[in-house]
């Protein structure tokens, strides 16, 4: 069950999670942002091959792998409730 408020997506009473694949790039890493002070989760899947490290909001929790990669432990250590490619 979801509830949507003045902040943003509560799902089971706890704000959602969102993975934003690309996160370390210019856009993805506007968006980690502004996901984060909207009071979202924020996990970031990035390969580096065009962002930076230094981009990712150190609040977000950081994968540096390949989208072709295997990203069930992604999976398995967060309960993503949404995604945001970039
Ligand atoms: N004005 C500026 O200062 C500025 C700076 C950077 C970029 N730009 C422009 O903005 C445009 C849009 O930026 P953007 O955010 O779409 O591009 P981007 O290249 O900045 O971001 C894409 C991100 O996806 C990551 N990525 C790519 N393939 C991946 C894969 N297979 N697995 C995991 N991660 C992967 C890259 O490492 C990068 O961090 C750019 O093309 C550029 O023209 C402007």
């Amino acid at each position: 069950m979801f509830l949507i408020t003045k902040l943003g997506v509560l799902i089971r009473g706890k704000m959602a999670t969102i993975l934003v694949t690309g996160g370390a790039g210019f856009i993805g890493s506007v968006a980690v942002k502004t996901l984060l002070s909207n009071g979202y989760s924020v996990v970031v899947v990035d390969n580096l091959s065009k962002g930076k490290k230094d981009l990712v909001d150190s609040k977000a929790k950081f994968y540096e792998l390949d989208l072709v990669d295997d990203l069930s432990k992604v999976f398995e250590e967060n309960k993503i409730d949404a995604e945001r490619p970039v």
